[in-house]
């Protein structure tokens, strides 16, 4: 059977996993860590990166190349952009992009290098799994897009630069890098984050409230969607 990947970016967001899997074996690598488990009969692979685009790259990709994992799934929490999203509530990437990258001045789009891509498309069939949970505990699920860089947001005037050059609905720091990964090696991926604040001047606060809470509501769905997953 093939191995599935969880990760998340800080230790509050794969502490409710944890308690939750069986049969935990410690594994120590590339100065992390990564939990074996088991879940409803289904190996699993969980690590948090630490926070940011770097960590969280390395970490998808030993996700992939050395525990060989076939599907790899984000938990965590982000800043809302939407006004539709409330502290809590759970939104999918359908696609994501990175907010921080910059080199406009030669003429191209914010979020784009040659060779690359400004979005980054999520699995489809991981999104509609996600879909048929939310409707099953009826659950208030938004889809869209989520932008990703290396700064923690607490300010309207650069949520709206995102929200004008990406569209975007949600806001977080790991998102996007794991997407280009897994999208490079071809391995189906899915990104879910609930909303533990609104990136505006509150921000901080909000998510030195919310964020653990958050990071459950997060976690406990994608163990639903586990079960789910073949
Ligand atoms: N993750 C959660 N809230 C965030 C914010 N406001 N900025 C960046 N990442 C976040």
């Amino acid at each position: 059977m093939s191995k599935i990947a969880i990760m998340g970016a800080m230790p509050e967001e794969i502490a409710p996993l944890l308690e939750k899997v069986e049969n935990i074996k410690k594994i120590e690598y590339a100065d992390n860590t990564y939990y074996e488990a088991e879940y409803e009969g289904k190996e699993l692979v969980i690590a948090y990166s630490k926070i940011g685009k770097v960590f969280s790259s390395l970490t998808a990709s030993i996700l992939l190349e050395k525990f060989a994992c076939k599907k790899l799934l984000f938990s965590g929490v982000a800043g809302a952009i939407n006004p539709e999203l409330k502290i809590g509530d759970l939104i999918i990437a359908d696609k994501l992009c990175q907010h921080d990258l910059d080199i406009s001045i030669f003429g191209h789009d914010f979020g784009y290098v040659p060779e690359g891509a400004k979005f980054v498309e999520s699995d489809e069939t991981l999104r509609e799994i996600a879909k048929a949970v939310a409707k099953e505990n009826g659950l208030l699920l938004i889809e869209g897009t989520i932008a990703t860089g290396d700064q923690f947001v607490a300010s309207n005037e650069r949520k709206t630069f995102i929200a004008n050059h990406f569209q975007a609905d949600a806001l977080e720091m790991e998102g996007a890098s794991v997407a280009v990964v897994c999208d490079a090696l071809n391995v189906p991926f899915f990104v879910l984050r609930a909303i533990s604040d609104t990136a505006n001047d509150d921000a901080g606060m909000d998510f030195d409230t919310f964020m653990v809470s958050s990071a459950k509501i997060s976690a406990s769905f994608i163990l639903d969607m586990v079960e789910k997953i073949d």
